[in-house]
């Protein structure tokens, strides 16, 4: 049955909440982790869609997975009997095209459904068979499937056009047991890529640079067994600011790294935002009305596309004009219209929304279009007068664990409930006031 958030706004987020672990760093490691036939132990594993489907495509080629908890699973790719992916999982989720990198390092050959179009914008994999052909694959591609096979992979030195983080981390994975070294230029920085280079380093990988523009990877013959945790969500943790923010609340968010947050913190904190750092903490307090400001995205450590719906909705609730400009993906304002539909003020012109500031949001029946928009219209629920229903909330939970329990733990009146039940909203209308 299909859910659906019901939320009522108007009330400020207090409290502490703790963040789970990286979505996107996850998904380079579990694929990482069938490069290996000793077993691997995973933890601080976020408990979220996405996830679960990558570990459904690697029991589908034959790996063991153990899911010793919601946080923690074990993984031993020595029982693997089939390199090829199918098109179910691709679907589901882009970033099986992780094992395209894996199971071609691994095994020299691997084949996986060509990944369709995304609600965020087009999104091409021609850096990713760059890197792949560069190390001596052959790339075919047909019946919607990419194809890739070599006698042997030698490493190679590759410039890459696009700064691309799905790519940089295949590469990443089809070099690592590749002969020679291989050095690739212009290369992500972002904080995932640096923990998949790690995990693989823990697995006997020589990988240097991660984090750099420039990582340099020393071929090794085989990979081990390796225990390993995985870094907190950045995207998560962004989100709990920015809702904290909005709604001018106090929250302690737990389980971070607050250097991978800087960006998000330094706007935050431009438009009148408290940011406090900690070791692995950060708070976020507001208590004036926010002014406006100018965010553009940008690769790591430029500020996150991933966070451009929920700055945005802050945005479209501070003073002034302001303008934010998407520079990663073409088509990630479809949140646009439901913003409005709630009472924003925003006008898209290209790649660019112009946010003239209003008063207040008014709760509204709206859909999620897409993960991380779906996020940020449940910020403008919990900021708008009165009742807000999400629906589609599917997109939300591919990278967001227990965000209703999270929200509510810190004092939001959230649930989830049945699409079209209308008892349900009745009895959460009752138990809210
Ligand atoms: C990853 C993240 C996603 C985030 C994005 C940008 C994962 C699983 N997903 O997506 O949440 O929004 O980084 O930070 O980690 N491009 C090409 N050719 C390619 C590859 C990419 O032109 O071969 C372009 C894309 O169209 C896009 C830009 O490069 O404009 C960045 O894309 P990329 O960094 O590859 O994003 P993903 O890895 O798909």
């Amino acid at each position: 049955m299909e859910n659906q958030y019901i939320i009522k706004g108007g009330t400020p987020l207090r409290g502490e909440v703790t963040i789970s672990g990286a979505k996107n760093a996850a998904l380079g490691i579990l694929a990482a982790a069938i490069m290996t036939d000793e077993t691997v132990l995973i933890d601080n594993l976020p408990n979220v869609r996405d996830i679960n489907v990558l570990l459904s495509a690697i029991e589908s080629i034959g790996a063991t997975v153990n899911r010793i908890g919601p946080h923690e699973v074990e993984i031993n790719g020595s029982t693997i009997t089939d390199v090829t992916v199918d098109d179910d999982f691709i679907r589901k989720i882009r970033a099986s095209y992780y094992l395209l990198g894996a199971l071609l390092g691994k095994y020299n050959k691997a084949k996986v459904a060509l990944p369709g179009g995304c609600d965020i914008g087009s999104r091409p994999m021609d850096q990713h068979l760059k890197g792949f052909r560069a190390l001596g694959a052959t790339v075919n591609m047909g019946f919607g499937m990419i194809d890739t096979h070599a006698d042997v992979l030698t490493g190679n030195h590759i410039f890459m056009d696009v700064v691309s983080v799905g790519a940089t981390i295949n590469i990443m994975l089809a070099a690592c047991m590749a002969e020679g070294k291989t050095v690739i230029e212009n290369a992500a920085k972002e904080p995932h890529i640096v923990d998949v280079a790690n995990f693989l380093n823990s697995m006997g990988a020589n990988i240097k640079g991660a984090g750099t523009d420039k990582i340099r990877i020393r071929g090794v013959e085989k990979l081990h067994a390796s225990e390993y945790s995985i870094i907190p969500d950045q995207i998560e943790a962004g989100t709990f600011m920015v809702a904290a923010a909005a709604t001018k609340g106090d929250v302690l968010i737990k389980n971070v790294i607050p250097k991978h947050l800087e960006a998000i913190s330094g706007k935050l904190t431009e438009i009148g935002a408290t940011v406090e750092e900690f070791d692995d903490a950060v708070r976020v307090h507001c208590t004036e009305r926010l002014h406006h400001t100018q965010v553009k995205t940008s690769p790591y450590p430029g500020f996150p596309t991933d966070m451009q719906p929920q700055i945005a909705t802050l945005l479209a609730l501070s003073d002034g004009t302001s303008t934010v400009t998407e520079s990663i993906f073409e088509n990630r304002f479809k949140y646009v219209d439901e913003l409005m539909r709630m009472g924003a003020n925003i006008k898209v012109e290209g790649n660019v929304a112009i946010i003239e500031g209003v008063g207040g949001l008014t709760g509204a029946s709206i859909s999620a279009p897409d993960l991380r928009a779906g996020a940020a219209l449940v910020v403008a629920g919990l900021v708008s007068e009165g009742y807000t229903t999400v629906d589609s909330i599917q997109y939300i939970e591919r990278g967001y664990e227990c965000f209703e329990d999270k929200m509510t733990a810190l004092g939001a009146y959230m649930d989830k409930i049945p699409v079209d039940d209308d008892r349900a909203i009745q009895k959460f209308k009752l138990k809210v006031g």
